[in-house]
């Protein structure tokens, strides 16, 4: 089942998610359903704070940009409750795009190479050394789970220059492909103003 993707403003986004425990209801379920909600919005990545849930749960498939970023080929990963260590500072600014953010890309710079942590779905614990695009993309989805977006890394002078389409967003004034959730309207006064 498609789910709809949560948007910028709205504050789900911005909560520190929970670690999920074997007791969670209908895991597999809300798994496989982030991966079709993931590949119908012709996404990468996904966390559990994109479909309205505070809970420490990603999906990757990094297919799509194998050809640009051959570590990529073949990466399918459920994360369950992700822990990320930097192995070293070297970084590289590329650019980042989020389903929760349409119509937006902006360069981030992040470090390269990190070790993970995680379980899947069954609960087994894994644990390996990530680099290039695929760290990236398990930086940004456990950035979510924390509360953070791609875009709080870039500089204030460019969160200006794209103010104007953050708040696009925000209030709704954005067309998309794929079913969202927009922010909650904030409560107007009674001139309606
Ligand atoms: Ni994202």
């Amino acid at each position: 089942m498609k789910l709809p993707v949560y948007l910028y403003g709205h504050p789900v986004l911005r909560n520190e998610s929970k670690d999920v425990t074997p007791d969670y209801v209908d895991l597999k379920k809300l798994v496989a359903d982030m991966y079709e909600t993931m590949y119908f919005s012709e996404g990468i990545g996904l966390a559990a704070p994109q479909v309205g849930r505070n809970d420490r749960i990603v999906v990757i498939d990094a297919e799509p940009v194998s050809k640009t970023f051959p570590e990529c080929t073949g990466r399918k990963l459920t994360l369950i409750n992700p822990e990320v260590t930097v192995l070293d500072g070297e970084k590289v600014t590329r650019a980042e795009g989020c389903l929760s953010l349409p119509g937006l890309s902006e360069n981030v710079s992040r470090v390269e190479h990190i070790n993970l942590k995680w379980v899947d779905e069954d609960f087994v614990p894994h644990e390996e050394e990530i680099s290039g695009f695929l760290a990236r993309i398990v930086m940004h989805e456990c950035d979510h789970l924390d509360g953070h977006l791609y875009i709080d890394h870039v500089s204030p002078i460019r969160r200006q220059l794209i103010r104007n389409k953050l708040n696009a967003i925000v209030t709704g004034r954005i067309a998309c492909d794929y079913p969202v959730k927009y922010a909650p309207k904030k409560h107007k006064n009674s001139n309606g103003r």
